[in-house]
């Protein structure tokens, strides 16, 4: 499209991975090669490269043969917040400093006109922080856990889903056979968005969500209630952010270096435990962990990829910075990143899947 200012593109990928980002990159690179005649830069592993300056000039055959592609050819992480960026001295010990005037240093002496930020909740925080200091930057919304409230759902989720699903599906049958009860931990820190939409689709006797603290009670009582009434098998779909109404979520590891020192994971294996001795029966738990962010993106995920990486790149070429691509309804539209961030996508108590995953006899540990 002639007339466009856009000539040198920057795109970075934040935060933990997730199926589809290589299809955002590639729409963004072929649209603004193809369609502005832009230079696209790739800034390598997150913020971390931003601040370190680790960016290259992408080519059309980097970002040919990627779209079902899982992880992202630009590398990611979920340290290195260059606001609060932790420093290693001499010592070893780790310092917060604020290297956001590095960033801005990186984006200028690379000729940036915008930058296109996929990543989620942390990845928006940056970006509006940076729009702040003058970037003109334009989001996309990525994340597994489908938790940002300006859009009606991020890509990754599905191929989340998919994967989840799968998993209860192969338990089920190993877990009728042997009349066992099985736990699955899926991701989800505050959002049960995974476990809510994988426990439902697989039938899960019980789903535990962050949003709703559960009772040890209720968990043991559902488990006999189905062995009373002949079920020899129950599976319990629980997010690994879930905690019980007396006490608090599970840690498994803190680390200053992450956007989020906080990792989770846990919650599983005490749900196991606890079932097998208060019920005594036999228990076996799985952890699905990262199998559920790897891997091929769904094709809704490559297809809502592509839809974003198109319209972020149309909006940086009409100067819409601010702004994040987001699903609403069928149509991709814009929203402010401000806007973007104000809110966590929490699952509402009264969704329509918990009210049907209610009435099918699915219980919520209440
Ligand atoms: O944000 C997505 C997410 O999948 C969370 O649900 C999970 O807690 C986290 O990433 C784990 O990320 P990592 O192991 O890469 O630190």
């Amino acid at each position: 499209m002639s007339g466009s200012k856009l000539k040198r593109i920057g795109i970075i990928t934040g935060g933990g991975d997730c199926p589809g980002l290589n299809a955002v990159i590639r729409a963004v690179a072929k649209s603004a090669m193809g369609e502005y005649g832009a230079t696209v830069i790739g800034i390598q592993d997150g913020f971390e490269g931003f601040v370190e300056g680790r960016m290259h000039e992408i080519s059309n055959k980097e970002v040919s043969g990627i779209l079902s592609q899982g992880g992202t050819i630009l590398g990611t992480s979920n340290k290195g917040d260059p606001f609060h960026y932790p420093e290693e001295g001499l010592d070893g010990e780790i310092k917060i400093v604020d290297e956001s005037a590095r960033v801005m240093r990186n984006y200028r002496r690379w000729g940036l006109d915008a930058l296109i930020a996929i990543g989620g909740d942390g990845t928006m925080h940056i970006s509006n922080k940076l729009a702040n200091l003058g970037m003109n930057i334009v989001g996309v919304p990525k994340t597994i856990d489908n938790d940002l409230e300006a859009t009606d759902l991020t890509f990754g989720y599905d191929s989340a889903l998919y994967v989840a699903t799968e998993a209860i599906d192969r338990l089920h049958t190993t877990g009728s056979s042997h009349h066992r009860v099985m736990v699955i931990e899926v991701m989800g820190r505050y959002a049960g968005w995974i476990a809510l939409g994988a426990g439902l689709a697989g039938g899960a006797d019980i789903i535990l969500l962050p949003e709703i603290p559960f009772t040890w009670e209720s968990i043991y009582l559902k488990v006999k209630e189905r062995s009373l009434h002949g079920k020899r098998f129950s599976i319990v779909c629980v997010a690994e952010g879930a905690k019980p109404a007396d006490g608090d979520i599970v840690i498994k590891e803190m680390d200053v270096k992450r956007t989020d020192a906080r990792r989770l994971g846990g919650i599983g294996e005490l749900i196991g435990n606890c079932i097998a001795q208060d019920t005594g029966l036999e228990t076996r738990v799985t952890v699905l962990g990262h199998v559920q962010r790897g891997g091929t993106p769904t094709p809704f995920d490559r297809n809502l990829s592509t839809k974003f990486g198109f319209k972020a790149c149309q909006l940086a070429a009409e100067g819409k910075f601010g702004h994040m691509v987001a699903l609403k309804g069928n149509r991709i539209e814009a929203v402010t990143i401000k806007q973007a961030v104000a809110k966590q996508k929490l699952v509402p108590l009264d969704c329509d899947e918990v009210l049907a995953a209610k009435a099918v006899g699915t219980s919520f540990g209440e």
